[in-house]
């Protein structure tokens, strides 16, 4: 768990702090969100305030919005409205520097991204020296104490193609911290692995949470939002249905919805119940998560 450190603050000079609602006090402040693609309205209201140090998984049904809230974040999609302040920077601003804030945040994705015609020290040393400006050196310092930190200093020099998927998502995850992110975005980052190599890279991500980094994880694996994350919420049609501690979030869901959703996820055979048949006295989901 991570309750204790603090992100670090943005430096001087880049202005877009936030005032109102006490949004500095969290590394991400969301507030009434809505999204649409034309007459689908993906998000319909979304508030989520993550702490610094806070780990936070996001959980929910394909289609909830989960991956739409974490790509408005960082400005990958335009919000219609409300307001979001990530780092100190009110994203929703339209004077927002949007490098300046991107720069603080790290994304790692389901399908890694990685250049394919640079080696992995070069996917994880290029944006520090474009957009950071860093010297070649350092940058270079930089990669490799990351790549360190994931295991893999020692495949620096190869192509992602010759990496496993495994391998080459413990990239991803370098790369995006040689940007010294405040905060770091996951949307499923082990969904696309084998199952053997799942475990290396939530270990990485173990790792990160202990070490005190602010986190909010799309994720599917139970068991890492179980040990993990201090918050879990659950989204289902564009709105946070339900949040809390994951013991009570996933261990004794209060919301039909919830329960429907943890006993698809947990029993990944059982047949998807009409909506109608959705009742709150539904079984909780399989006991198999319980402590
Ligand atoms: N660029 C887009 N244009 C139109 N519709 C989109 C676009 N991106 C997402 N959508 C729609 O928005 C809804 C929410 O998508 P989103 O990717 O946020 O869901 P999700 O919760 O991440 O699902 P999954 O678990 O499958 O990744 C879906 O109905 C999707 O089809
Ligand atoms: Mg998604």
């Amino acid at each position: 768990m991570s309750t204790s450190a603090a992100s670090p603050t943005p430096s001087t000079g880049e202005s877009h702090h936030s005032d109102a609602h006490g949004a500095s006090e969290s590394a991400v402040h969301v507030q009434d969100l809505h999204k649409c693609y034309g007459d689908l309205e993906v998000l319909r209201g979304i508030d989520l305030d993550v702490a610094p140090g806070e780990v936070v998984c996001l959980i929910g049904p394909s289609g909830s919005g989960k991956s739409t809230l974490l790509r408005c974040l960082n400005l990958l999609e335009t919000p219609q409205r409300g307001t979001i302040s990530v780092g100190g920077y009110t994203v929703t601003d339209p004077e927002l520097d949007v490098d300046a804030m991107r720069r603080r945040v790290g994304m790692v994705f389901q399908q890694f991204n990685l250049f394919p015609h640079l080696s992995v020290l070069e996917n994880c040393t290029v944006a520090q020296v474009k957009v950071l400006k860093r010297p070649a050196a350092e940058a270079k310092r930089v990669a490799l104490a990351n790549l360190e930190r994931v295991g893999l200093n020692e495949k620096a020099s190869q192509r992602p193609a010759q990496l496993s998927g495994g391998q080459q998502q413990r990239v991803a995850i370098a790369r995006a911290l040689s940007m010294d992110p405040e905060l770091m975005l996951f949307d499923e980052p082990t969904s696309a692995l084998d199952p053997e190599t799942v475990g290396d890279v939530l270990a990485i991500m173990r790792g990160l949470a202990a070490d005190g980094m602010t986190m909010l994880v799309v994720t599917h694996e139970m068991s890492f939002a179980r040990d993990v994350a201090d918050r879990v919420v659950f989204m289902d049609g564009g709105v946070v249905v339900e949040q809390g501690p994951a013991r009570d979030v996933i261990g004794a869901p209060q919301h039909h919805r919830t329960r429907a959703f943890l006993s698809r996820v947990l029993d990944p055979t059982a047949v998807a119940a009409p909506e109608q048949a959705d009742d709150a006295d539904a079984a909780p989901p399989a006991g198999d998560l319980t402590d």
